[in-house]
């Protein structure tokens, strides 16, 4: 049966509880204290996806510039990826984005990650620029999604 999933803010103890298996479980490209920083930062707003029995099974987060965001990090738990949750995450983080009436939301991406460059084009984000050389030796894809606004 599949499990119900809610998304809420991330807290520090959320972090704390997936410290161990952040490499193992995640996958993820950013340690322990980094990702503290970046709770700790006020320009940050970072959410994560957990089932009804507690297990933290993805987070993401992005950095407000004005009036624009970042996405800082959006990570599945690999048991977990290729079900919806990645789209589930990056839909959370828009409708943060539109709540806070923010214009856009950008990103960078290795050109070699396909099933995050494939999530963010299902999601109609657009390229919009290209940084050579920026992971060892692929480039950074730079795409953006523009907010509706009214
Ligand atoms: C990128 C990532 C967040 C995607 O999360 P996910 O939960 O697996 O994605 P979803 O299941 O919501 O899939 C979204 C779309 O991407 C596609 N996709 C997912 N994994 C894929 C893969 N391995 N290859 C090709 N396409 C893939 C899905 O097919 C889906 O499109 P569809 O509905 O048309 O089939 C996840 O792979 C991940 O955590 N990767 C490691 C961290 C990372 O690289 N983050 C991005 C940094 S920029």
């Amino acid at each position: 049966m599949k499990k119900e999933i809610k998304i809420e803010e991330m807290s520090l103890s959320d972090l704390e509880s997936i410290k161990d298996i952040l490499i193992s479980d995640f996958d993820d490209f950013w340690n322990y204290n980094i990702l503290k920083e970046e709770l700790e930062s006020i320009d940050s707003k970072y959410i994560v996806a957990k089932t009804n029995d507690g297990e933290i099974i993805s987070f993401a987060g992005i950095k407000i510039i004005v009036d624009t965001a970042d996405i800082m990090n959006i990570v599945v738990k690999k048991s977990w990826r290729n079900q919806g949750v990645g789209n589930l995450l990056l839909n959370n983080l828009v409708s943060l984005c539109k709540n806070l009436n923010l214009s856009s939301l950008s990103l960078e991406v290795s050109e070699n990650n396909i099933p995050a460059i494939h999530l963010y084009e299902k999601f109609g984000f657009k390229q919009i620029g290209l940084r050579k050389d920026y992971y060892n030796g692929k480039d950074g894809i730079i795409m953006q999604y523009l907010m509706h606004k009214k």
